[in-house]
């Protein structure tokens, strides 16, 4: 237990923080009150992204971690995704945040949209993507994964989004790419037809992980560009500067609503 030194004097929610994995949409959060920060957290895993940061947010316990880790060195395929959920749930975190900032590949999912996925196809390969592969994760289970993403605390973010009237869309099928590179027009006309409405490089394997876990997981993302071959190629870039600043001030806005005190 990470925090045990500190139990003695914390109230029931301490005990529970909010876990919020922090991506490209969120780097950090400057209304979180840090009461602690710790650099040196190790699982059976490895280290996670970076420190672990556990504080207040609107009166709400949570414990934040970076997915790209300080300074978003780590490419979506270097990311450490076992121990960052590991270490949320050392940490006594029962639910799960995930930010991510996505590209829209439907009409709907349009710039600056915020989304909360309700299904997802995994494109990606080659990630250590499951706790069951050799005895720290315990007795094998299948985990039932037809929908991966936790429907109350997805409803959460829905309903307080629409409160602040940020007209997020509710459900969407997040399609999950390799990355580091963009994809291709192709790929993303291949998704296109898969049904896939948002794509991103970090959502997986980390949905799946934080359910082997058996952490309630939800998904908040934020549409910074136009996927690729549906507007006008290089200019990705800039979009997703353009967008990401007030992606991440509507999302801050957002994770402050949804967590009640
Ligand atoms: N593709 C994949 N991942 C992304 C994109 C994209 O267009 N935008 C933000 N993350």
């Amino acid at each position: 237990r990470l925090f045990e030194l500190h139990e003695s004097h914390m109230s029931e929610t301490d005990i529970a923080p909010i876990g919020i994995i922090g991506g490209t949409a969120l780097a950090d959060l400057a209304e979180l009150e840090a009461a602690e920060t710790r650099s040196d957290i190790d699982t059976s895993w490895g280290a996670p992204s970076g420190p672990l940061v556990r504080g207040h947010l609107a009166g709400r316990a949570v414990c934040f971690v970076m997915r790209h880790g300080p300074g978003h060195k780590l490419a979506p395929h270097r990311i450490n995704y076992r121990a960052n959920i590991q270490a949320l749930a050392d940490a006594g975190c029962k639910q799960v945040i995930a930010i991510a900032a996505v590209g829209g590949i439907t009409d709907a999912m349009r710039a600056g949209r915020i989304v909360i996925p309700d299904q997802i196809i995994d494109y990606s390969w080659g990630r250590a993507h499951s706790f069951y592969d050799d005895e720290r994760g315990g007795l094998l289970d299948h985990i039932d994964f037809t929908d991966p993403y936790d429907a109350a605390l997805s409803k959460a973010l829905v309903d307080a989004a629409q409160g602040l009237k940020l007209d997020p869309a509710a459900g969407g099928v997040h399609g999950v790419t390799q990355g580091p590179r963009l994809e291709t027009a192709a790929e993303i006309d291949r998704m296109a037809r898969d049904g896939c409405d948002i794509v991103g490089m970090t959502g997986m394997p980390e949905a799946a992980l934080a359910r082997e876990a058996g952490l309630d997981y939800a998904c908040c993302a934020v549409v910074v560009n136009k996927a690729a071959g549906r507007s006008g190629g290089a200019a990705i870039h800039a979009e997703i500067e353009a967008t990401l600043a007030q992606g991440m001030a509507d999302i801050e806005r957002l994770l402050v609503a949804v967590l009640p005190e």
